[in-house]
């Protein structure tokens, strides 16, 4: 039997590796990501090599710029946010670890796949979700719902038995569970499990705190082609490196902190603090282009569908006919979400303070109160707003005055 195994070169990961390893007597297959996580992926392999995964079967890759153009992009084309304020930087990452693990167990010929989320919450879902829509008869492996080792001390344990090393650090309960890559770092678990108490200042591990932010504005524009930011301040980036000098951006000025009680697919409540630097800037820049580039119905049309996307997201659905339509929407939207933004950074805050575009459908002309000319013409407005308020007029006069129902 050959499993191929999403490892983070992490004491959790190495555990499962060994427990499918010894449960299973399955061969492993290493798969390990560098989707801007901020770790190298060197020690991943050596831990691997240690554990006695042949050369063959340990598979590296950096994702960054497909994570970030394929799937980042895309989602904020449509502007996603998870019950008002989730910018969805873990749900977003797990479809293409997913995919990355499918693409490796057809290659090495593997009919199982691993991972090591919890029973308890999303990841489970959107991991395995994308495995079953891209390998239906995959078996999947969740060491977390099927072993026994569930105290920190029974996993020290097992660990030690088996000669994986264990940091000094990692020894005891880390004080709150941890998954980053380039669009954000989330918080979960233990000191912040009671949604009453503050995060503590160990928690934010990417942004500076607001208070500490430089008492100066930093003035930058970014630049967009069809809905995608190519640029900022006249330099032209790809995708990860935007983002990463987006995140650069956003650290120092202490922009992006998030702390949620959100709704889990699974169920329950969960209280997460997130950090999301680059994608705040990001995604407040792409509304401002869109607001003078997107015709009002094409523009709430698009709002109105994007809460659904979202929870398609969210509860890990990428792989899904439901996301491609909508998000064929939302790409044939951008058309002309071409133009520049410029924003003001300070302190925690994204300022819009200019946007332009070839493409603007902005008129100064109309809206002017100077003197109008052309196609608006004020008399038009009376008989427009008294055909919109016929039917208030009508219902007042049959007793039901201001809307009563
Ligand atoms: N609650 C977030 C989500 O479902 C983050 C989950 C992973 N975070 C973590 N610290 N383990 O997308
Ligand atoms: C986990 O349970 O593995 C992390 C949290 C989540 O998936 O929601």
């Amino acid at each position: 039997k050959k499993v191929v195994l999403a490892y983070s070169g992490g004491l959790d990961t190495s555990v499962i590796l060994k427990w499918l390893q010894t449960t299973y007597n399955a061969e492993v297959v290493t798969f390990t990501a560098d989707l801007g996580q901020g770790e190298e992926l060197g020690p991943a392999k050596e831990k691997a090599r240690l554990l006695g995964i042949k050369e063959e079967n340990i598979f590296m890759d950096d994702l960054r710029e497909e994570f970030t153009r394929d799937f980042v992009f895309p989602m904020f084309r449509m502007n996603a946010q998870y019950e008002g304020c989730y910018l969805l930087g873990t749900s977003i990452a797990r479809p293409l670890i997913a995919k990355r693990q499918i693409e490796i167990a057809e290659k090495v010929g593997a009919d199982a796949v691993s991972h090591g989320a919890t029973g308890k919450g999303n990841d489970q879902v959107r991991f395995e979700i994308a495995y079953y829509a891209l390998k239906p008869d995959v078996k999947v492996i969740a060491p977390w719902r099927e072993w026994d080792l569930t105290s920190r001390t029974r996993l020290i344990q097992f660990a030690e038995e088996h000669q994986i090393p264990i940091a000094k650090d990692k020894r005891g309960e880390s004080p709150f569970s941890v998954d980053a890559n380039l669009l954000h770092s989330s918080s979960e678990g233990k000191v912040l499990e009671e949604p009453w108490d503050e995060p503590p200042e160990i928690v934010w591990q990417r942004t500076v705190s607001p208070v500490d932010a430089p008492d100066r504005v930093t003035e930058i524009t970014i630049e967009f082609e069809r809905g995608d930011a190519v640029g900022i301040n006249g330099e032209r980036l790809s995708p990860a490196a935007l983002l990463t000098k987006l995140n650069a951006l956003g650290k120092e000025n202490g922009i992006g902190r998030l702390d949620l009680v959100e709704n889990r697919f699974v169920g329950m409540k969960s209280r997460g603090a997130y950090e999301t630097p680059g994608g705040t800037i990001l995604h407040t820049a792409h509304r401002a282009i869109e607001s003078i580039t997107l015709d009002r119905e094409a523009a709430h049309l698009k709002d109105s569908l994007m809460p659904r996307y979202a929870e398609l997201i969210y509860n890990g659905f990428w792989f899904s006919p439901e996301r491609r339509m909508l998000q064929a929407m939302a790409d044939a939207s951008q058309a002309s979400v071409t133009g520049e933004v410029r924003l003001k950074l300070y302190k925690g805050n994204t300022i819009v303070t200019g946007r332009r575009s070839p493409n603007s459908l902005y008129s100064m002309k109309h809206v002017t109160f100077e003197e109008d000319q052309g196609a608006y013409d004020q008399f038009d407005a009376q008989g427009f707003i008294k055909l919109n308020a016929l039917r208030l007029r009508l219902g007042a006069m049959a007793g039901r005055k201001g809307g009563e129902l």
